[in-house]
């Protein structure tokens, strides 16, 4: 059930995040292809696509953390105003904490071996708030607890391999909000845990949301927990948008053909997961991508004219946008139910 929203829209008319035909390049292969979105205080915006879409690569150019190689530009890229790729280094370093925190795809990339848990949360606290140590630990043990760690206080001594992928998750969730940022980027946050587990931190996501007003953008490939947990979908695709919709509107009216295949292999609860359709065919490499609409190789409503241009974005209704020629050009909107 899509839970209730506290949505913060009245303390500040300004943008959390804006981003503006936002790309990404390592040399000269396009990753991520002008992205657009804007986030308010309080909002929650999910980017879902499959496996090599480009939304890590989005997550970590908007932190300013794209691997060595990758460059980002942008027309806007700026978080409460402030212009990210104006700032330099020491004002990144400021920023990241404090006013937007990252749980990143893969816990122990994140995390560091040789370092107790306490350590790490210690010194992102020392770092933002200037506290002393002993503060600094007392507040580590108080987020372990709000994150639902057992026993906060021994578990602040422990290493990170020595906790479940579960506990781990929890922990990077307290790393991520421990400075309590504006801004939350969840790349896939549950991914390698039991439906049970996910639930319960997709739960706590939430619930730190309601209570600190925070904006948030959820990562996955998995259409049905991005849209049961935000209110607004990016679908993307080999680094382009496809559809852009308010979440409820991607369950009952999809209008790109790709969003439709997600939604086709998304299990209902309790079906049989053997019995659901992938979409046919392999996500292109990215250094041989289609000419016209990046979906063409693998769209089963391809025409002749889908593989010349590239689709625009077009909005079809209420911030509902899609970038396929079905939905504009007369001789195939007959098919459209
Ligand atoms: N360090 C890198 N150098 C060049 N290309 C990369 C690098 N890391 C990832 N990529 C490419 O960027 C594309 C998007 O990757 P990613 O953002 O991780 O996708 P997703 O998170 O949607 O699975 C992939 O095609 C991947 O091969
Ligand atoms: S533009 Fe053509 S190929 Fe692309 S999704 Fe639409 S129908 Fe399919
Ligand atoms: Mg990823």
């Amino acid at each position: 059930m899509r839970p209730e929203f506290k949505v913060d829209r009245s303390g500040s008319a300004a943008p959390l995040i804006e981003v503006a035909n936002m790309s990404v390049h390592f040399g000269d292969t396009k990753i991520v292809d002008r992205l657009s979105f804007t986030l308010m205080p309080g909002e929650t915006l999910g980017i879902v696509g499959e496996s090599g879409s480009g939304k890590s690569m989005t997550a970590l150019a908007i932190m300013r953390l794209l691997p060595r190689g990758g460059t980002v530009t942008a027309d806007r890229l700026r978080v409460l105003g402030e212009d990210l790729l104006a700032a330099g280094e020491a004002r990144l370093e400021d920023v990241r904490g404090s006013v937007m925190g990252m749980i990143f795809q893969e816990p122990m990339t994140a995390l560091n071996p040789v370092l107790t848990i306490g350590d790490q949360l210690g010194e992102t606290v020392r770092r933002h708030t200037g506290v002393g140590r002993r503060e600094a630990r007392m507040r580590s043990i108080e987020a372990l607890r709000r994150v639902g760690i057992p026993s906060p206080e021994q578990r602040v001594d422990d290493f990170p391999h020595r906790l479940s992928g579960g506990m781990r998750q929890r922990v990077m969730i307290a790393m991520a909000l421990i400075c309590r940022p504006r801004l939350l980027i969840a790349d896939e946050p549950t991914t390698a845990l039991d439906v049970t587990i996910q639930a319960q931190i997709l739960d706590l996501m939430l619930d730190l949301q309601s209570e600190y007003g925070m904006g948030i953008v959820l990562i996955s490939h998995d259409l049905r927990v991005v849209s049961a947990f935000t209110e607004r979908v990016l679908i993307l695709y080999l680094g382009q948008v496809m559809e852009d919709a308010p979440a409820a509107t991607v369950f009952v009216d999809p209008r790109h053909p790709y969003t439709q295949g997600l939604l086709a292999s998304v299990p209902p609860i309790d079906h049989d997961v053997a019995q659901l359709k992938a979409i046919e065919g392999m996500v292109p490499p990215v250094f041989a991508l289609p000419p016209g609409c990046r979906f063409e190789p693998r769209c089963s409503h391809a025409r002749a004219p889908c593989s010349s241009a590239v689709p625009p974005l077009v909005e079809l209704g209420d911030r509902h946008w899609a970038s396929c020629i079905r939905n504009t050009d007369y001789q195939f909107r007959p098919a459209l139910t």
